[in-house]
């Protein structure tokens, strides 16, 4: 089968397609014939080395859609054939709870970027109707880790003020469908008009650039009369953590599931003070990826940035690396 392999570290140049032998279902595994795959910052970090536990060679990629190719020892469907999502959070079982959290798909484990890849069975799910097969690559990991933000970890309600910085996310993206989905009110900000102007297509009540508005969270606090929002969903980091600190309201809820530009000087008087729930978050479990795809059965849709061939998989890691996507890079294996 034709793969995108990883053999050495230097950046989304070393990505290449390969021929390579098939993997064969083991037992209790399906094995899928992926048509559609989807980038997640996380592929590009480990091709810069920027990740932990970086086994090469390796095939990337935890997001992908496709069919059934065949059924390892043990499993007695769904039949070859049909068109199925893969869930690439290995390894956390029906146990809601964090400690049995377990690897995500694309490394260690041979990833998506590939004509067959090789999954426990039990994350292999019906596609939902709805979605075509680039939207239903898409919804992988960055779909889960915003539904368990959003809902679960978030506990988000309609009467909720949501800040959304960095919008432009693969996941953010999905955190603001989410939020207009219940009828939230948003803010987002962003680095890029362009990028604000998607956004405000997809809902957002308010758009802010963080570059041309260097006090963005004055500029959010007067957007929420004066009292801040009452729930911000975080994977920035850094400065832009440490004013959504400051700006959340009064018994807010920060959600954290990343750091994109490094760590945050807190300030305690913030969190106390006001009384913040700060809850940390990754990925999701079994439960929540079920509940999103019933979300994705009712009619939305996730935004997609571009689709690439499999072949120009560098230049498309090199668009996420440069950060001109907004929404989800789609790699079209079939
Ligand atoms: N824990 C988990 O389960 C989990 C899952 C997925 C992702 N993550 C992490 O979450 C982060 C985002 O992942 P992704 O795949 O969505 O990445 P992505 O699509 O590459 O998005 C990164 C975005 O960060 C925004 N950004 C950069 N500097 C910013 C700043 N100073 N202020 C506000 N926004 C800024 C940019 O938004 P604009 O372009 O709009 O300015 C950029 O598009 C990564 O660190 C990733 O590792 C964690």
């Amino acid at each position: 089968m034709r793969a995108v392999r990883l053999n050495e570290l230097g950046g989304p140049e070393k990505l290449h397609v390969e021929n390579v032998p098939d993997p064969q279902p083991g037992s209790g595994e399906i094995s899928v014939r992926i048509k559609r795959a989807a980038f997640n910052r996380r592929d590009v970090f480990i091709t810069q080395g920027l990740y932990p536990g970086i086994e090469l060679p390796k095939t990337l990629g935890s997001d992908g859609c496709g069919e059934v190719a065949a059924l390892g020892e043990g499993v007695t469907g769904p039949a070859p054939g049909t068109p199925v999502v893969i869930n690439p959070q290995l390894g956390w079982s029906e146990d809601e709870a964090f400690a049995s959290h377990g690897s995500i798909l694309g490394m260690p484990r041979d990833g998506t970027f590939a004509e067959l890849v090789t999954v426990p069975a039990i994350n292999v799910h019906p596609k939902p109707a709805a979605l075509d097969d680039d939207e239903c690559a898409a919804i992988g990991l960055a779909g889960l880790t915003a539904y368990r933000a959003v809902f679960t970890r978030g506990q988000i309600r309609k009467e909720d003020v949501v800040l959304i910085p960095g919008v432009g996310s693969g996941v953010q993206t999905f955190v603001l469908l989410y939020a207009k989905h219940v009828g939230a009110r948003t803010i987002v900000t962003s680095g890029s008009d362009a990028k604000l102007e998607r956004a405000k297509r997809l809902g957002a009540d308010v758009t802010i650039n963080y570059k041309s508005s260097p006090e963005w969270h004055k500029e959010v606090r007067k957007a929420s009369d004066g009292r801040g929002p009452s729930l911000v969903v975080d994977s920035t980091g850094g400065e832009t953590l440490t004013r959504c600190l400051e700006v959340a309201a009064l018994g807010a809820r920060v959600v954290i599931y990343g750091g994109t530009s490094g760590d945050a000087k807190v300030r305690p008087f913030s969190i106390f003070w006001k009384h913040l729930d700060v809850l940390g978050t990754s990925m999701g479990s079994a439960r929540d990826f079920r509940s999103m795809l019933e979300l994705f059965e009712s009619g939305l849709k996730p935004a997609l940035d571009r689709v690439y061939p499999m072949d120009e998989v560098a230049a498309a890691a090199e668009r996420m690396l440069q950060g001109e996507q907004f929404g989800k890079i789609v790699l079209a294996i079939d």
